[in-house]
């Protein structure tokens, strides 16, 4: 099914296996790839960088969405994001909750989040249901805002 923005899941799941073979995962060897779709069409990959110190550690996901951002992109249709050891992914790879809190910054609930099990079957989750009752931007409103 042609879905967001006129590509089908399947399409942009196969983008973020081409953002996990450009992972740099010399310490933990689990890649994974982001493919985020912008409502421009255009596609931004991300991968996971990886660092010595291990806490500068950059996601896939939010090294796609850091990407469109300073691309000067903002609104968004969908991701799929694949991962696994090796670059070979043995289920679904979900994003970490950091990721999902970043999604949370410029997408809407229904967001479609698109992962794959092992067998290729495609499976969306909404934002929503992988970050519900979610802290965002609107709490910090002040009166007069
Ligand atoms: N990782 C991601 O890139 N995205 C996620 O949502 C989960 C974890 C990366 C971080 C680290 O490089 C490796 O996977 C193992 O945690």
């Amino acid at each position: 099914m042609k879905g967001d923005n006129g590509m089908t899941a399947k399409e942009l799941l196969a983008q973020a296996a081409v953002a996990m073979d450009r992972a740099y995962v010399p310490y933990s060897k689990f890649q994974v790839g982001a493919a985020l779709l912008g409502r421009s069409g255009k596609v931004y990959l991300g991968c996971n960088v990886e660092n010595a110190a291990y806490g500068p550690t950059n996601c896939a996901e939010r090294s796609a969405v850091f990407s469109a951002i300073s691309q000067g992109e903002r609104e968004f249709a969908a991701i799929a994001v694949v991962g696994g050891l090796g670059g070979k992914p043995k289920g679904i790879c979900p994003p970490c909750g950091v990721c999902r809190q970043v999604l949370r910054e410029f997408c809407p609930d229904d967001f479609p989040i698109h992962l794959q099990d092992a067998d290729g079957t495609v499976r969306t989750f909404t934002l929503a249901e992988l970050l519900p009752q979610s802290f965002g931007g609107a709490f910090l409103e002040k009166e007069g805002d």
